[in-house]
């Protein structure tokens, strides 16, 4: 399957043209990171959902529940704008996909910007994370693969997608929550 913008481009090359922030990091860590007994509990209750926009909704559905298996919930017209779609995957522990489409509004390609989405990390568990990576490959979805536990791929419109095989709140063997 090929996407619009083309493969996307993940981490650095190690050339050793980036700065040294082992200070800099540790600093902040001293700054800012609580131990686990003195943080407050989370004002917020979880991903509600991640809203993309997709230039074809059938597409992007073939896509995220033919490919993926992550079932379509709904699908209504955009409160917001009249004739767009807007539509629900289920990605699982009550967090949802969201996309919109807007058809006759010339969206460009795909541009990077600061501020903009990067990429959507979500969790699996190993089996499907491994039957996830055979279904890609057979379809054709090139994957770039890092520390054995993520691969990295595009969606029908570029968008950057993660899937992860550590449980939510691990990574790379850490607890990050
Ligand atoms: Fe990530």
């Amino acid at each position: 399957m090929a996407t619009k913008s083309g493969s996307p481009h993940f981490g650095s090359d190690h050339d050793g043209d980036h700065p040294d922030r082992t200070d800099e990091w540790e600093a902040l860590r001293q700054r800012y990171l609580l131990p686990p007994g003195d943080r407050p509990a989370s004002t917020a209750r979880g991903v509600h959902h991640q809203a993309l926009i997709s230039s074809d909704v059938a597409t992007t559905i073939d896509f995220y529940q033919g490919l993926l298996g992550f079932p379509l919930t709904e699908l209504f017209e955009n409160r917001d704008y009249e004739g767009s779609t807007h539509f629900f995957f289920d990605i699982g522990n009550g967090n949802a996909l969201a996309f919109f489409d807007f058809p006759g509004l010339g969206l460009d390609e795909y541009t990077e910007v600061l501020g903009g989405h990067h990429h959507l990390a979500i969790s699996i568990s190993r089996d499907n994370w491994e039957e996830a990576k055979r279904k890609l490959t057979d379809a054709g979805v090139e994957t770039y693969e890092v520390g054995g536990t993520s691969i990295y791929f595009a969606g029908p419109d570029g968008e950057r997608l993660e899937l992860i095989s550590d449980p939510l709140g691990e990574m790379y063997g850490m607890t990050v929550l």
